[in-house]
C-alpha cells in the first residue's frame, strides 16, 4: 500500500480489517470505507441483493444510479459495452483518482447499479485503504470485482469525510473502515461520455479545464438545460443539505440578517472569509468560522464544517456567497444545493 499522510494506524494492521471487510462484501453485505473525496457505502456491484440493501440503508430512491468502484488494476472494460477513446484518455491521466465516467452499460452487469438506466457510472479511488480494498474484494472475484458505493450518508444529508461521520449517520449499523479524513472532501467530477459528447454532470475536484486539456474539446457544463442528462442525484436542486436552516448571500446582503438577529437575541452562525467578516467575526451571537480562502482546502473543510455547525446550536447558517468564477465551481456547486434545500435560492 502506498503511503497517505491521514492514516489513524498502519496500513500493515489494516490489512486484516481489510481482508475482513472484503469477506464481507462478498458475502452480499455492506462496508463503509473511505476514499480521497468522501466516504462510500459499498456493496458488491453485482450482487442486485447487496445493492438493494445500499439504497435500503440511505433512504434513497431505487431509480438513482451509484458509482462502481475499481481496483487500481481493475478492467473497466468488464463493465461497459465499449470504452470510446476519450475514456481510456481520461482513465490514462486522472485514475486513480476522483473522476467518475458515465459509460454503456455491458450487458451482463446487473441493472441495479444504474438504477435501471443502461449506462454504469466507474470510478477509480486513489485512497490506499480503498485501493487495497477493492484489490482484496477483487481477487475474491478472480479479478473482476467492483464495489457499489453512493456517499455513506442519508439521502440528501451531507457527505461523511471521516469514519466518524459515518457513525454519525447509521449508527453500529454499518461495519466502517476507518482511512483517515477525506483529502478532496468532496465528491468525484461525475463527467457523461455515454452520449457521444462529453458532459460534465457533476463538479469536483477535477476541473472543467482539466477535462478539456486531455479531450482536446471543453465538456458541456451542466446548467440545467440539458434535457437529456441521466439521472444523477447529486446533481439534484437540493441536495447536501446540513438541518440547521441555511442561508447563502453575497455578504453585503449577510450584514442586515446579522443585524437582525442581534437585535433579536437570536445566535447564528457566519462562515465568511475572514478578510470580509470585519467586526462580525468576534459579535456577540455570533459563531464565527473563518471559511478557507483558497478552493481546495475550503472543500476538504465543508461537510466536516456543515455537520459542526448543526451541533452548535444556532438557529440558522449564514455562508458568505464566494466568487462565481470556474475554480470555486464545485465548492458553489455544493454550496448551491445546500442552501437550496432551505428554499433561498436557485
Ligand atoms: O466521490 C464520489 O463519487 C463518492 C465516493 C464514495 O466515491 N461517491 C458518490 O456517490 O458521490 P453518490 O452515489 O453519492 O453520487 C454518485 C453520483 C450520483 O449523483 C449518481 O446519480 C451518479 O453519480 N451516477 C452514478 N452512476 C450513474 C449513471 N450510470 N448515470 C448517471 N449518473 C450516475
Ligand atoms: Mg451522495
Amino acid at each position: 500500500m502506498s503511503k497517505h499522510p491521514n492514516l489513524p494506524v498502519a496500513p500493515e494492521a489494516m490489512r486484516e480489517q481489510i481482508e475482513h471487510a472484503a469477506a464481507l462484501l462478498d458475502a452480499g453485505e455492506l462496508v463503509a470505507f473511505p476514499t480521497e473525496t468522501v466516504y462510500g457505502l459499498g456493496g458488491d456491484a453485482e450482487n442486485p441483493e447487496a445493492v438493494a440493501r445500499i439504497y435500503a440503508a440511505k433512504g434513497r430512491p431505487a431509480n438513482h444510479p451509484v458509482i462502481v468502484h475499481l481496483a487500481p488494476h481493475g478492467d473497466p472494460n468488464y463493465w461497459v459495452e465499449y470504452l470510446p477513446a476519450d475514456a481510456q484518455k481520461l482513465i490514462d491521466a486522472f485514475w486513480p483518482g476522483p473522476l467518475t465516467l458515465i459509460l454503456k452499460r455491458a450487458a451482463h452487469i446487473p441493472a441495479a447499479v444504474s438504477g435501471g438506466q443502461d449506462s454504469v457510472g466507474l470510478r477509480c479511488p486513489s485512497h490506499p485503504v480503498a485501493q487495497a480494498l477493492l484489490g482484496a474484494f477483487s481477487a475474491l472475484r478472480g479479478g473482476h470485482g467492483g464495489v457499489a458505493a453512493p456517499s455513506a450518508n442519508r439521502f440528501g444529508h451531507v457527505s461523511p469525510t471521516t469514519a466518524q461521520h459515518v457513525r454519525d449517520e447509521f449508527g453500529v449499523a454499518i461495519h466502517v473502515l476507518d482511512g483517515g479524513s477525506s483529502d478532496v472532501g468532496i465528491e468525484s467530477t461525475i463527467l457523461d461520455l455515454s452520449r457521444g459528447f462529453p458532459a460534465l454532470l457533476r463538479p469536483g475536484r477535477v476541473t472543467p479545464q482539466d477535462l478539456a486539456d486531455v479531450l482536446g474539446v471543453a465538456p458541456r457544463l451542466p446548467d440545467g438545460s440539458d434535457a437529456t442528462a441521466p439521472r444523477a442525484s447529486g446533481t439534484l436542486k437540493a441536495h447536501y443539505a446540513p438541518r440547521t436552516p441555511l442561508a447563502l448571500l453575497p455578504f453585503e446582503a449577510l450584514e442586515p440578517i446579522l443585524a437582525a438577529a442581534r437585535d433579536a437575541g437570536e445566535r447564528v452562525a457566519l462562515v465568511a472569509r475572514q478578510s470580509r467578516a470585519g467586526g462580525w467575526a468576534g459579535a456577540e451571537g455570533v459563531h464565527f468560522v473563518a471559511a478557507p480562502e483558497d478552493p481546495h482546502a475550503y472543500a476538504r473543510e465543508l461537510y466536516g464544517l456543515l455537520r459542526a455547525l448543526d451541533r452548535a446550536e444556532v438557529a440558522r447558517i449564514l455562508i458568505e456567497k464566494l466568487p462565481d468564477t470556474i475554480e470555486w465551481i464545485a465548492v458553489n456547486d455544493r454550496l448551491g444545493r445546500a442552501a437550496a434545500a432551505f428554499g433561498a435560492q436557485d
